[in-house]
């Protein structure tokens, strides 16, 4: 009988997950869940069959190249793959996999989460009673931004994009996307397709990113962007940080020109430029999009069926590479 296949696993997964990989698979575990260096990766690959990774891993060109020559698949414990430079790993014959689908219900809720934490200036009210000064009430008082009825601007119609569009109707709000194909009519619901930016972003007075991080969207959300939006709108971003010009972000909620901005990710996580967290018209989480019990344990039960697949010899279902 062959061995079992060898799986480095770079962090702490849900306890079912790892119960899965012990029964079937020879895992090296990372106990204390410790971020590992590019060094310490490289040498706990070494003999191991399979990488099983999150995107606080980053495998760049230079660090795919270095790896071992018996790594035949390096399974993605993420839906979003810019952390894996996947030519490089074409290069080497290693096969790569993520795991959509499973994270969209968890995805679009913290979308929802944004949107009327943003809109509704959910920080500051937090903040006061946390901090106990809260003293008065009047109508003036923490006046923010109502969602129901209103249009909302998704960039991105996959399949997140598609749960935040079903979820945002329960508000009322009209939905209009732009997405590189349009969606079949089925899947639509209503939602209005544009063509192009520029005449989705005048209508949305809430805007929602749901794209991939790729060369062409990095930054797709700049000055430009956000001055074709109407005044006062409330952008959300549960994508990837590179998406979004953060200096022309910051610049327009400074200004007035957004309401507010809710964010889950950023351009270089996890350090944070403090400037969002000085404006008041900020709700930040710290990339919790798909942080759900229930979403962790199907994301690890995807990756384990790809490397299942590729251990029998068949097409794994996630192939990006
Ligand atoms: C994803 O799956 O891409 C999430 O951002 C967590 O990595």
């Amino acid at each position: 009988m062959n061995p079992k296949p060898s799986v480095l696993v770079t962090r702490t997964l849900p306890a079912a997950v790892e119960a899965r990989l012990a029964k079937d698979y020879q895992p090296r575990f990372n106990e204390d869940d410790r971020l590992y260096t590019t060094e310490e990766l490289l040498a706990f690959a070494v003999d191991m069959d399979a990488l099983l990774i999150c995107h606080t891993e980053h495998m760049s060109a230079a660090v795919i190249e270095r790896l071992p020559h018996t790594v035949r698949v390096i399974a993605n414990y993420s839906v979003g793959v810019d952390h894996c430079d996947l030519d490089a790993a074409r290069r080497r014959g290693i096969v790569v996999t993520n795991t959509p689908d499973v994270l969209a219900d968890a995805t679009a809720e913290i979308t929802m989460l944004l949107l009327l934490a943003a809109a509704r200036r959910a920080s500051e009210g937090e903040r006061l009673m946390r901090a106990g000064t809260w003293d008065s009430w009047s109508p003036a008082f923490m006046v923010g931004t109502q969602l129901t009825g209103k249009p909302l601007g998704i960039i991105g119609m996959g399949r997140v994009g598609q749960v935040t569009a079903r979820r945002a109707r329960g508000f009322d709000m009209t939905v209009h996307y732009f997405n590189r194909r349009r969606l079949p009519e089925e899947l639509e619901h209503g939602a209005r397709f544009h063509e192009s930016l520029d005449t989705l972003l005048p209508v949305s007075e809430f805007l929602a990113v749901h794209c991939p991080s790729t060369p062409e969207t990095e930054n797709l959300i700049n000055a430009d962007c956000l001055a074709q939006l109407p005044d006062g709108a409330v952008f959300v971003n549960t994508a990837r940080g590179s998406v979004v010009d953060e200096d022309a972000l910051l610049e327009a909620l400074r200004s007035g020109r957004l309401a507010a901005a809710g964010l889950d990710v950023y351009k270089n996580e996890p350090r944070v430029r403090p400037e969002f967290a000085a404006l008041d018209n900020t709700f930040l989480l710290p990339h919790i999009g798909s942080a759900t019990k229930e979403t962790r344990d199907a994301m690890g039960f995807r990756a384990l069926d790809n490397l299942d697949a590729v251990f029998a010899g068949a097409e794994p279902r996630d192939r990006v590479a």
